[in-house]
């Protein structure tokens, strides 16, 4: 099976262009921050306290946690529920980059990447993938973008879809998810040594595509 690892920061645009690689190529797009926003919900959802490792890794390896690709877009569900909108949120946002550092946590989420992996061609975007999930892939991306910039994107993304949010806010909590995401002593984000960094601060969405889908045939 093919594998593209992209990896990198809160923000860089890596699930936009993950999608679109994926469907040119007709690879399956696996979102892995979807599933630790999903078992964070959980979390939330069973009122468990984020800084209680143990109950907290109790609650991810109970989840009811179900994925299903329906037309090559990746569903979240947490029993019979489907929370795909509900992970979106700040609070889950949060919740997910304080209970992805638990390793028990990355274990269970760990293994099912894998095994996606193993059943179709995929473009999977995440911290780890290239370091730690699939670390044999045929391409590694290690995605950036100054914070600016993130934030940025963020804000017009937010106010484009109608929700109230402040500049400010959002540079703040992009800098501590940052902080939180490549400290953490549990597979924190950092670049593969065979990854090829992609700064897309000036760069726009389409010309990154492209630039993906000729390292790809190169390799
Ligand atoms: O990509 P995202 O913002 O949806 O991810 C939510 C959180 O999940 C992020 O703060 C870090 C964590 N995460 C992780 O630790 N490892 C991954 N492979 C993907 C996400």
């Amino acid at each position: 099976m093919k594998q593209i690892a992209i990896d990198g920061p809160a923000g860089a645009g890596k699930s936009t262009i993950a999608k679109r690689v994926a469907e040119k190529l007709q690879f399956v797009y696996i979102d892995t921050g979807a599933m630790y926003r999903t078992l964070a919900l959980a979390c939330i959802i069973n009122h468990v306290d984020i800084a209680d490792e143990i109950r907290v890794s109790e609650t991810a390896e109970a989840a009811d946690l179900d994925i299903r690709y329906i037309d090559g877009v990746q569903h979240m569900f947490l029993g019979d529920e489907e929370v795909s909108g509900r992970i979106r949120t700040e609070e889950v946002s949060k919740a997910a980059s304080d209970t992805s550092k638990y390793q028990r946590v990355r274990t269970r989420l760990v293994a099912l990447q894998q095994e996606l992996a193993e059943k179709y061609n995929v473009v999977m975007d995440g911290r780890d993938i290239g370091t730690v999930v699939l670390p044999g892939a045929d391409l590694k991306i290690f995605m950036t973008a100054s914070a600016d910039v993130r934030a940025e994107r963020r804000f017009k993304e937010y106010t484009g879809k109608g929700i109230l949010c402040s500049l400010e806010e959002i540079k703040k909590d992009i800098a501590s998810r940052d902080y939180n995401d490549s400290h953490r002593a549990n597979s924190p984000l950092k670049k593969a040594e065979d990854a090829f960094e992609l700064d897309t601060s000036f760069m726009d969405i389409e010309e990154v595509t492209d630039r993906i889908l000729e390292l790809y045939g190169k390799c």
